[in-house]
């Protein structure tokens, strides 16, 4: 499969995730008022509080959709009610599902961005998705000298303008899929790995500053969300292959 060429499928009734499988799920959060209320009762008291305390509705709504496509994927692999999930979150906000609503192991991470989202899933292994729309008209290579390391920025420097915005939004996509597979915020420097970015090139863990070997031990994906947005996918270990569900809107 070329690194980007995913292709989203809608899924099967007898929904599985095999070990040897990791699932990304694409939703769009653009939901209709009735559904939104619906969903609200699938979340926890601490979701509702946090929905609740967002500034704007447009992302309160975004939030609850999200959570409602999260719990009911879940729900659907862990055969489990929705409402029975149990998340609990690490000192750097990443949620995991409790160890006991979640007797399959099952790792998660999701991404939202301009009304779409992505989930991942996977077995027992470390996941990070992202998720940008492509902005055109943006500082890409003076954000890129402040976040991206040397030789990211250079490689971005020298290619031609017009491929810069996909270029730029490859790298960040990949940083940041990295950094949410280890959940570990920005406590992991964004300067201390290298990823591929050059549009046509196959997304991949070019190197670490810090543990050399760990650039063997993860796959990155290049995910194709959608016109005008950029994707990416990172698991630790390899021998998984990729499925690609959209959510029936
Ligand atoms: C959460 C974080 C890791 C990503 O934030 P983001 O890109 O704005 O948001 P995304 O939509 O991709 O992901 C948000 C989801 O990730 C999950 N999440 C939260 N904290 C997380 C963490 N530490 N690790 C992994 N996932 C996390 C949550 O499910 C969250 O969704 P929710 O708020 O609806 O529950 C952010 O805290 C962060 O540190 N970002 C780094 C920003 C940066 O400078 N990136 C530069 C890349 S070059």
């Amino acid at each position: 499969m070329n690194n980007a060429d995913n292709t989203w499928h809608l899924p099967p009734d007898n929904l599985s995730l095999p070990d040897d499988e990791t699932h990304v799920w694409r939703a769009s959060l653009c939901l209709s008022p009735g559904r939104i209320m619906a969903w609200q009762q699938l979340l926890s008291d601490d979701e509702w509080s946090r929905a609740n305390r967002f500034h704007f509705e447009e992302d309160r709504n975004a939030y609850i959709a999200a959570r409602g496509v999260l719990r009911i994927i879940l729900g659907q692999y862990l055969n489990a009610e929705p409402t029975q999930l149990r998340f609990t979150y690490n000192q750097y906000g990443k949620p995991f599902l409790l160890p006991e609503t979640n007797p399959e192991k099952l790792q998660f991470n999701l991404s939202h961005s301009d009304g779409l989202a992505l989930f991942a899933f996977t077995r027992q292994r470390e996941i990070g998705v992202d998720l940008e729309r492509i902005q055109r008209q943006f500082e890409f290579e003076e954000i890129a000298g402040r976040f991206f390391s040397p030789g990211e920025a250079a490689l971005l420097h020298s290619l031609p303008d017009s491929m810069k915005p996909e270029a730029f939004f490859n790298c960040w996509t990949r940083k940041e899929a990295y950094i949410k597979a280890h959940g570990e915020g920005l406590s992991l420097p964004l300067a201390s790995f290298d990823v591929t970015l050059k549009p046509g090139k196959p997304a991949r863990l070019i190197r670490t500053r810090d543990s050399p070997p760990e650039a063997t031990q993860w796959r990155l994906q290049a995910l194709w969300p959608g016109d005008g947005f950029a994707g990416a996918l990172a698991v630790k270990g390899n021998g998984w292959r990729l499925q690609c569900w959209q959510w029936p809107d």
